[in-house]
């Protein structure tokens, strides 16, 4: 394997406070900096004044250089279109979790080739935006072939993959009163032992306001069962109002509970006396026309933030982390370098991975060049393509 000099960094975030040449921030600052990849994977940092020899070189032009956003919260494998309901959505309709159903019949009569073709170009989608690694989660089969299937096709892409067979209690099992627990049955079932193999997490949209999603207690069952065949565990929680998901997410340990749009003091104080990340998807508030949530006040409270992508069908049918970013800067309270942090190292602290949101030697060189001379251009260009990943790394991430 040869090894490449990437030179002429004229910003180079490593997320490394301690390394000597940066400038002790969080996000560890080198100015006019260069990077040695070796087999995709990082081999020196620093300063271009003091780069080693390497087989190639690539001058960079004083471009801005950042780790990779870390997506960890996507649901890529979906057919069909839901355009309709977002326009509806923009006269007033509000959000109740009903479309899943309809991508769940679209998703269902796709072909593998189909739904593989789907994927991939959603995955380039968002490298061309700057993000490495994606986490994908099924939850539009339904059923235990499709979710099987959809987790098959998403473990081609990534590792960090999501089994989500408890998204909604699908329209075959609402007719009868039993309906809820014998699907929760089947969840926790075979569907579950077909899907392990292809998952890496669990998780369950734990939302009482909706109709079509679980309580606290249903979704604790889901949790533990999935625990039990071996999966770590993330949540959906606090999405469509007050709820008990987050206090959930915590007490079982989950790496992360995502949307947080709702939260009490309680809600808040549990998560910063905890390990479990919160997940924030301002994307999703954005489609929805939520209220966002309060960052600055999780902030200063101590917890440990992402940011991610939420891109589905249905509350967010958006692949960029830049245009997350800066309506988190934006509407949410966060400062740039906090929202950069999120996407990057909060993002790879709610998948457990310390080789990736980050550079530093030893670490996957998956390396984001910025079109800009500051990563504090992300927030203040809103809507402009400047983020592109330089590196993908090898296929399953
Ligand atoms: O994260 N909340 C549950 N699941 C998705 C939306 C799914 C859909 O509407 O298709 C979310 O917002
Ligand atoms: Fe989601």
């Amino acid at each position: 394997m040869s090894t490449t000099a990437l030179t002429g960094i004229g910003e180079l975030v490593t997320n490394d406070p301690t390394h000597p040449d940066g400038d002790g921030s969080s996000l560890g600052l080198i100015q006019d900096a260069a990077v040695v990849v070796d087999d995709a994977k990082l081999a020196w940092v620093g300063r271009a004044s003091a780069v080693p020899d390497t087989d190639e070189r690539r001058d960079l032009g004083g471009c801005a250089v950042i780790p990779s956003f870390v997506d960890s919260h996507s649901h890529l494998v979906f057919a069909g279109d839901r355009s309709a309901e977002f326009a509806a959505r923009m006269t007033g309709e509000p959000y109740d979790g009903g479309g899943i159903a309809v991508s769940m019949k679209a998703t269902r009569a796709a072909t593998d080739d189909e739904l593989r073709a789907l994927l991939a170009r959603r995955v380039a989608e968002m490298h061309a935006q700057g993000t490495g690694v994606v986490e994908i989660k099924s939850g539009y089969g339904l059923d235990v072939d499709n979710e099987a299937r959809a987790l098959r096709i998403a473990s081609e892409f990534t590792d960090e993959t999501t089994f989500l067979g408890a998204h909604v209690v699908p329209p075959e099992f609402r007719a009868s009163d039993s309906g809820r627990d014998d699907y929760l049955d089947l969840v926790c079932g075979e569907m579950l032992a077909a899907c392990a193999p292809y998952a890496r997490w669990i998780d369950v949209f734990c939302e009482p306001n909706s109709a079509f999603a679980f309580t606290g207690e249903e979704s604790e069952r889901v949790l533990r069962a999935g625990a039990g065949a071996g999966l770590e565990l993330r949540v959906h929680g606090n999405q469509l109002g007050h709820g008990p998901g987050v206090q959930l997410a915590v007490s079982l340990g989950a790496a992360s509970v995502d949307h947080c749009t709702f939260l009490s003091g309680e809600d808040i104080a549990a998560l910063a006396g905890s390990s479990t990340v919160a997940t924030l998807l301002p994307g999703v508030e954005f489609s929805t026309r939520s209220p966002y949530p309060d960052a600055r006040r999780l902030i200063d409270a101590g917890v440990q933030l992402a940011l991610a992508s939420d891109c589905n069908p249905g509350t967010c049918y958006s692949s960029s982390i830049p245009f997350a970013i800066a309506v988190a800067v934006r509407d949410m309270g966060m400062t740039p370098a906090e929202a950069l942090l999120a996407a990057t190292s909060g993002a790879a602290k709610s998948l457990r991975r310390s080789d990736i949101g980050v550079i530093r030697v030893g670490a996957r060189a998956d390396l984001t060049v910025l079109d800009a001379p500051s990563y504090l251009h992300l927030a203040y260009r809103p809507g402009v393509p400047i983020a592109h990943a330089l590196e993908w790394g090898p296929a399953a991430s």
